[in-house]
């Protein structure tokens, strides 16, 4: 039996280098030390074998195994090592590789409509702030004159972070927090815009993302009345859009201004004599706007008998799919560049 045992020893190291696969070696294991090996087949004789010789050969079977094992464990990481190799080799991209052809890409849409906006409202004699994006509870609604149990939460589907107390930390659900950040930081007079990305408990839809864009707009100095409004938004909307287009203010509600309005634009497309995109109307609905609450500016520390002011907001999202004929607002986060090379900027 130990000759056996030592044959099996002194052939196995050439049998298991001669393994070019991981499948053969696997194979090869099985025949060696396997249930049916021939070490094992050796192992069932050792009953036959009187005490003495049964000690000697059973710790020549355990060293032979142990010796067996490392050399097709060696083996085994050889062949992986090498398996892996190719697999790297057969992955690799050539960066390298130019076409004739170098292709420019554009500004996003919605990067070219802010960035446009910007430019309107700065000839207009407006600065430029931003916001966070988390906001708490005060800033997004508590200090626009939205308390805890106020019905006009429901015009808000808000997303909350788990941080703090509960509720008291969210995304915030519209630019208007921003305005408040203005008046705390600043003193009147303020002609501010604040654009920048909002979020909101939604499902995509053609006209809806849970993740869109706001342009914010905020004016307090002495003496600002509703006339103000009118005129700087009608400024605005024949500046973006050309002489053509003209802007209109219907009644409506807002728990940070009063009075409140919705601000409507000639359609684009008909300019104003009516089409299916407004529903032959002649008329989009951009935004909301109106004269900043007495409340909200006492929540600042702004004295409403020496200081009024309009605000006003809308969806940047929204006017881009407008101002460019686009149906579905989803087109514009699916990073198609058919769709995105369409608006060269
Ligand atoms: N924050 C409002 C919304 O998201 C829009 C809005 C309405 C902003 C009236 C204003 C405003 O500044 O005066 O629905």
């Amino acid at each position: 039996m130990i000759d056996d045992i030592a044959r099996i020893g002194a052939s196995a190291p050439a049998r298991i280098s001669a393994m070019a696969s991981l499948d053969e070696l696997r194979a090869l294991e099985a025949e060696l030390l396997g249930k049916t090996g021939e070490l094992t087949a050796l192992k069932k004789g050792l009953g036959t074998l009187d005490p003495e010789e049964r000690k000697i050969a059973g710790q020549a079977m355990n060293e032979a195994r142990s010796t067996l094992e490392a050399l097709l464990a060696d083996r085994r990481s050889v062949l992986e090592n090498a398996q892996r190799a190719i697999t790297l080799a057969s992955e690799r991209l050539d960066l390298t590789e130019i076409t004739d052809e170098l292709e420019r890409g554009t500004v996003h849409l919605v990067t070219q409509t802010w960035d446009r906006l910007v430019d309107v409202f700065l000839g207009m004699g407006f600065t430029v702030a931003e916001g966070p994006e988390v906001e708490t509870d005060w800033y997004n609604f508590e200090a626009l004159n939205i308390p805890a149990a106020h019905p006009a939460r429901g015009m808000w589907d808000t997303l909350y972070v788990d941080l703090g107390d509960p509720e008291t930390v969210l995304m915030r659900t519209h630019t208007s927090p921003v305005q408040i950040r203005v008046m705390t930081d600043g003193e009147p007079p303020i002609y501010a815009i604040m654009p920048g990305r909002v979020y909101r408990r939604d499902t995509a839809d053609a006209s809806h993302m849970p993740v869109f864009h706001q342009i914010e707009g905020l004016v307090v100095d002495r003496n600002i009345s509703f006339a103000d409004l009118a005129g700087t938004l009608e400024a605005f909307t024949s500046a973006y859009f050309g002489g053509s287009i003209h802007s209109r203010l219907r009644p409506s509600y807002f728990p940070f201004t009063e009075p409140s309005a919705e601000y409507d634009i000639n359609c684009v497309f008909c300019e104003g004599s009516g089409c299916r995109t407004c529903g032959q109307t002649g008329w989009l609905e951009l935004g909301g706007c109106g004269m900043v609450h007495p409340t909200v500016l006492s929540n600042v520390g702004l004295d409403p008998e020496e200081w009024s002011g309009f605000a006003f907001g809308f969806g940047l999202d929204r006017l881009a799919l407008m101002r460019h004929g686009v149906d579905d607002i989803r087109e514009m986060y699916t990073g198609d560049v058919r769709f995105l090379e369409q608006f060269p900027s």
